[in-house]
């Protein structure tokens, strides 16, 4: 591989700098000059770790109609991506070895950026049965996040077991909070706006009360629980008093929490139909105000890629969840103060080094240093764009921003030193 050289990249903390990378590996920084190497321009964009998420549903195995590892992990990439953690919920669910297995293979295959499995925590995610929680911790993808998501793991003595399974080898369960319970039924949030369009709500308390006991059950079994897309501002506080008790608690929120409200129901347009809903105006400012302040830890996609079939219908019908990969980066620079008043560490630290650490990847969310892995990504502040579905390198089209025009290009993203992303579009495809 030919060296490669970033001209004049802003890095955060230490300004305008080059850098150079032989063999995958960050091996000078500074002023230079480099013979024979690929040279990238990089004046005026800000050089950010490659951006990590824990919470992808990449839909392989099963529904490649609306995703695959390569078109999921293709539009990671676009969106400043290096790593993804790929949800269980697939068909079959990744609740053994050979399916976690399967979709390391298929990320390995693509190339596109490292695809971290998260094993099922219980057989078909039914929640009934532990899965083969350690022959998964134990196999070639070797698995260290567990999550139903799609569902709660709603029994608690489950929960128990699962806990004090994975803290045996330093795992963690990755948690969707809902009591279904309280949720039967359920097709927005529950408040004035569910009131009046006469949709059956998903009350906040169904999140909080799985929040609240699964704190309990963290800091009883002395086990990690990470709290996935948390949407509410009570969950916000019981998080925040849970942190200063010193509970062994992460958590993330999702951009589409931090930027539309439920007031987008009176479309009735599925594509804002997510789970958990979109909440009130006072949740998003709560929730923005915890991701600025460190209360939740990162912000995870949750890319919920849904065929046509599955998503243009009526809402009832409508399967939960929207596109988020291609526009995360550029929904979280908004909620954080907007281009020019965002603090770009903060955002490196939400995007990238927090939710590594979280998932166990030690070469992603590293700061440039010599020796450490080239993965990283080179963003336009100044710039904006247009979302147009059709331009989407997802499978899927059920984006909630298209026609909006948003904040901060994606201008390249380096796996290992190789540019899977150059000029804002794919640097070099690879075949399925
Ligand atoms: O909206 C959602 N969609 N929430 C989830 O928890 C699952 C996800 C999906 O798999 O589509
Ligand atoms: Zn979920």
């Amino acid at each position: 591989m030919t060296d490669l050289l970033i001209k004049g990249a802003d890095l955060i903390g230490k300004g305008r700098k080059d850098l150079l990378v032989r063999d995958g590996r960050v091996a000078e920084i500074g002023s230079i000059t480099a013979k024979g190497a690929e040279t990238v321009d990089a004046d005026g964009l800000v050089l950010l770790p490659g951006l990590v998420d824990l919470h992808t549903h990449l839909r392989e195995p099963g529904r490649e109609d609306a995703e695959t590892v390569h078109s999921g992990t293709r539009a990671a990439a676009k969106g400043g991506y290096t790593a993804v953690c790929a949800m269980a919920n697939s068909h079959p669910v990744a609740d053994t070895a050979g399916v976690v297995e399967q979709v390391a293979a298929l990320g390995k295959a693509a190339g596109y950026a490292d695809v971290q499995p998260i094993g099922a925590v219980s057989v078909g995610l039914e929640g009934r049965q532990l899965a083969e929680i350690g022959a998964m911790a134990q196999s070639a993808a070797n698995v260290r996040m567990f999550s139903d998501d799609g569902h709660c793991v709603w029994d608690p003595i489950l929960m128990r077991r699962a806990l004090e399974y994975v803290k045996t080898f330093g795992g963690l369960i990755a948690q969707h909070a809902e009591e279904p319970r309280l949720t039967e039924g359920a097709q927005m949030n529950e408040g004035a706006v569910s009131a009046e369009l006469g949709l059956p709500g998903w009350p906040s308390v169904a999140e909080e009360a799985i929040i609240a006991r699964d704190v309990l059950l963290a800091e009883y079994t002395g086990a990690r629980v990470h709290f996935c897309h948390v949407s509410t501002a009570r969950s916000v506080d019981i998080i925040r008093e849970a942190k200063a008790r010193g509970a062994n608690v992460t958590a993330e929120v999702c951009p589409h929490h931090l930027l539309l409200t439920d007031e987008a129901a009176r479309t009735y347009d599925p594509v804002y139909k997510v789970n958990p809903p979109l909440r009130r105006e006072a949740d998003v400012a709560v929730l923005r105000g915890a991701l600025a302040e460190g209360v939740i830890d990162a912000v995870a996609t949750d890319h919920a890629p849904h065929a046509p079939q599955d998503k243009d219908c009526e809402w009832a019908a409508a399967r939960p969840g929207m596109l988020g990969l291609e526009t995360a980066l550029s929904i979280t620079v908004l909620a954080l103060g907007g281009p020019s008043a965002v603090d770009w560490d903060v955002v490196a630290e939400r995007t990238s080094r927090t939710p590594a650490r979280i998932a166990g990847l030690e070469a992603h969310g590293r700061d440039p240093q010599p020796g450490t892995e080239a993965n990283f990504t080179l963003v336009d502040p100044a710039a904006t764009w247009t979302v147009v579905p059709a331009d989407l390198a997802s499978l899927s089209r059920n984006t909630p921003y298209a026609g909006m025009e948003l904040p901060v290009t994606v201008q390249a993203t380096f796996l290992r030193g190789r540019a899977t992303v150059l000029n804002g579009k794919i640097a070099e495809e690879t075949t399925e």
